[in-house]
């Protein structure tokens, strides 16, 4: 009885931790969205600078960015693009830090819109 009584109490830790997971999936626009970004030409002001904004810069900006990897202005995203380091973190690609660091890896629809604008000449548009 006690054996069954933990297995039963073990099934539904996973089955809430399960379900916390796919609502922080959805919070953050996790992999099973629609992808609707990606169509047409990806601006950089309005669609990759605003997600940088809210994955990058907390970490990213200022006198000491972290890993003095500096993000913030069209120019400095462009070198960091340049490098394939911005694609290769955030793809959790092998030889890069995987970032955001300490948060959950953004949604393939928003890696997606970046690596496009990233394949169209990183414009500044
Ligand atoms: C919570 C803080 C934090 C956030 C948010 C964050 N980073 Fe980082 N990042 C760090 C720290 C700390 C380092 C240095 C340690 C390391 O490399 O893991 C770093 C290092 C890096 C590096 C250099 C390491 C390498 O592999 O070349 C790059 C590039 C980078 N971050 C890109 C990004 C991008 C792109 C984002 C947004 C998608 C981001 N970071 C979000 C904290 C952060």
């Amino acid at each position: 009885m006690r054996y069954f009584l933990s297995i039963v109490l073990l099934a539904v830790t996973v089955i809430f931790y399960s379900c916390y997971y796919d609502k922080e999936q959805l919070l953050y626009g996790g992999g099973s969205a629609p992808c609707t970004d990606t169509t047409g030409v990806v601006s950089y002001s309005q669609k990759v600078a605003p997600l940088l904004q809210q994955y990058c810069y907390s970490c990213h900006t200022g006198s000491f960015p972290s890993g003095n990897a500096v993000m913030g202005t069209y120019a400095a995203d462009k070198a960091m693009a340049q490098s394939g380091k911005l694609h290769g973190t955030i793809s959790y690609a092998p030889g890069y830090s995987p970032m955001p660091k300490g948060m959950p890896k953004m949604s393939n629809c928003q890696i997606a819109v970046i690596k496009k604008w990233i394949d169209a000449g990183m414009l500044n548009n």
